[in-house]
């Protein structure tokens, strides 16, 4: 428990009759920072103590000793509002982020407690969509997020490389692919071939059969069928990886769908010894009508298994072999209704771990004008919006700092890290609208500004060139705009912890924001380079402090804190 609230709740525990765990859930902050640090509403102490909750806070804000590290307790209306001792925060919280650096915001609560995150799991054979891109980093943010609370984390890309599609794409490169050199294939080829598949499909009737028999035999095992495919999946997961890398994502396993087709008639075959299931038109289903949701379809009537099989069939291997905790799906908000409908079922073959699967769903990415704006056309390749990101960043230093070091590497730290943020600065369940001047403006609420503060507070501290100390009178960081600033940072753990609870990076991000603008109001007002010696060294801590929680926030994000931009 915080230091803070732990003295908070042993004051209070003195003078009322409530255990400590309800006095520390009670315990609010105030809107206002002028209201105090933590204020203690007395409703609930009303009916006990047969007296109005304002008679009560007045009593026993009087009651309450003041002593370090409070300052002073004030009943306003039915709150008791405790203010903290500046200089005891200023030094518990300058001190611990000075010890514990990148390590500032890592907690254990997570120790032992594996969290599976299944994200990004594009389809083979098309390009990464938009959607895929969504999940990737959202996914990824959500993984570090994670991972900095002590949980073991295994990331998977469930890829989408099975069902009839590939029956199409065989039947259409067998017919069609020749006209290509063969080693060449791109995702765009794979793609085109689909496109004439479904438009020949029209006019040749029986192409639709031939496919359907072709991923029979896919299926089955069989020899040639495998080939062509393994070379459509490793043609897509060249092009996936090189988005990826440029992201700096990584995942511990690319499993996709068709690593579970050896298991999915075990998986029937139990779901049907539980009596859950039933043909329908031919069409092996469970019922889920008591559920008020459409049937959940495992086999079609070609004997063919479908997304949600291979999705149930996942799980339960899953489980088998990480025994998580929990598992986090990061998938758009469209696929609802599958995860609700496959959740159901798990739960009804008797898995009471069914419950610790969370579906985290998100909102589209709508591009502001209409479509996208890359210079190459109207399709959204997101390697294409990831270099013009990087290309546009590179123009802007160009003009304003021609001499960077690095600078291609900085333009891609924040061309990159400009994407990453917009996208995740959103609260996951709304619309993205992308647009290229406000995502990257330097003064907007976004990476760049972001990266930028950092930046600019380690040029200050390279201008001080002497090693920063927490050796510091801590007095001396009493001003409002000084203590709004040290308050901020010592929200990060608390912050971390609910970016995790909603599952909400954007949380991180508005958290990020708040920072920086508590920093520039700081820096506005005050000056940290001066004759003063100990209010420099006082200052340039705080500096420190700002500069090394900004960082971790970055990097929880999946973004980089170049020094110098
Ligand atoms: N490949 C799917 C799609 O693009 C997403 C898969 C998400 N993960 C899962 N386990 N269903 O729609």
């Amino acid at each position: 428990m915080d230091y803070f609230i732990k003295n908070i709740v042993s004051l209070l525990k003195e003078k009322i009759d409530l255990p400590e765990d309800e006095i520390k859930r009670l315990l609010e902050i105030p809107p206002d920072f002028k209201m105090g640090d933590y204020a203690f509403p007395c409703y609930s102490l009303s009916k006990t103590l047969k007296k109005s909750p304002n008679a009560i806070a007045g009593e026993l804000a009087q009651a309450i000793p003041v002593d370090k590290p409070i300052e002073a307790v004030r009943a306003v209306g039915p709150y008791i509002n405790f203010f903290l001792d500046k200089a005891t925060r200023a030094k518990t919280v300058l001190k611990t982020i000075f010890e514990e650096r990148d390590g500032y915001g890592h907690a254990d609560v997570g120790k032992g407690k594996t969290v599976v995150i299944d994200f990004s799991s594009p389809n083979i054979a098309k390009h990464l969509g938009v959607h895929h891109l969504r999940s990737a980093l959202i996914g990824n943010a959500i993984c570090n997020i994670y991972k900095t609370l002590g949980y073991p984390c295994v990331g998977i890309n469930h890829l989408g490389d099975w069902g009839t599609q590939f029956g199409q794409l065989i039947v259409a490169y067998k017919k069609w692919g020749s006209e290509n050199a063969h080693a060449s294939y791109t995702v765009a080829d794979l793609n085109n071939l689909y496109v004439r598949f479904h438009q020949e499909a029209e006019k040749i009737p029986g192409l639709e059969d031939e496919a359907r028999a072709w991923f029979k035999k896919l299926e089955a095992g069989d020899t040639e069928a495998n080939e062509l495919w393994q070379h459509f999946k490793d043609i897509s997961l060249k092009e996936f990886q090189k988005i990826y890398d440029m992201l700096g994502i990584h995942f511990d396993a690319f499993v996709g769908e068709s690593f579970y087709n050896t298991m999915v008639e075990d998986t029937i075959t139990r779901i049907k010894e539980k009596g859950l299931s039933r043909v329908s038109e031919q069409a092996l289903i469970v019922d889920l009508e008591p559920y008020k949701m459409p049937p959940c379809l495992l086999r079609k009537k070609d004997d063919t298994t479908l997304y949600a099989t291979r999705d149930i069939a996942a799980a339960e291997y899953r489980k088998k072999t990480y025994d998580f905790d929990r598992m986090i799906y990061v998938v758009g908000s469209e696929q609802k209704l599958h995860f609700n409908q496959f959740f159901k079922v798990l739960e009804l073959m008797g898995h009471d771990w069914a419950r610790r699967c969370v579906h985290v769903d998100f909102g589209l990415m709508k591009f502001k004008d209409g479509k996208m704006s890359t210079r190459k056309g109207k399709v959204i390749l997101l390697e294409d919006l990831l270099i013009e990101a990087v290309e546009r960043i590179g123009k802007i230093i160009e003009e304003k700092n021609p001499s960077l070091e690095n600078k291609e590497t900085v333009a891609r730290d924040v061309g990159i890290g400009a994407v990453i943020f917009a996208d995740l600065s959103t609260k996951r369940n709304k619309d993205v609208v992308f647009d290229w001047d406000e995502v990257l403006n330097f003064e907007g609420e976004t990476g760049p500004y972001v990266q930028y503060t950092h930046a600019r507070l380690c040029s200050i501290l390279r201008k001080y060139w002497k090693p920063v100390t927490a050796d510091i009178r801590f007095e001396l960081l009493k001003e409002d705009e000084t203590t709004i600033l040290i308050k901020n940072l010592g929200q990060f753990p608390q912050i971390i912890l609910k970016a995790a609870e909603f599952y909400e990076p954007s949380l991180i991000c508005n958290y990020l924001i708040d920072v920086c603008g508590s920093l520039n109001r700081f820096y506005n007002a005050h000056r940290v380079l001066s004759d003063d010696e100990e209010l420099t060294k006082a200052r340039i801590l705080l500096v420190d402090a700002t500069r090394q929680v900004i960082k971790n926030g970055l990097n929880i994000l999946g973004m980089q804190a170049p020094e110098q931009m």
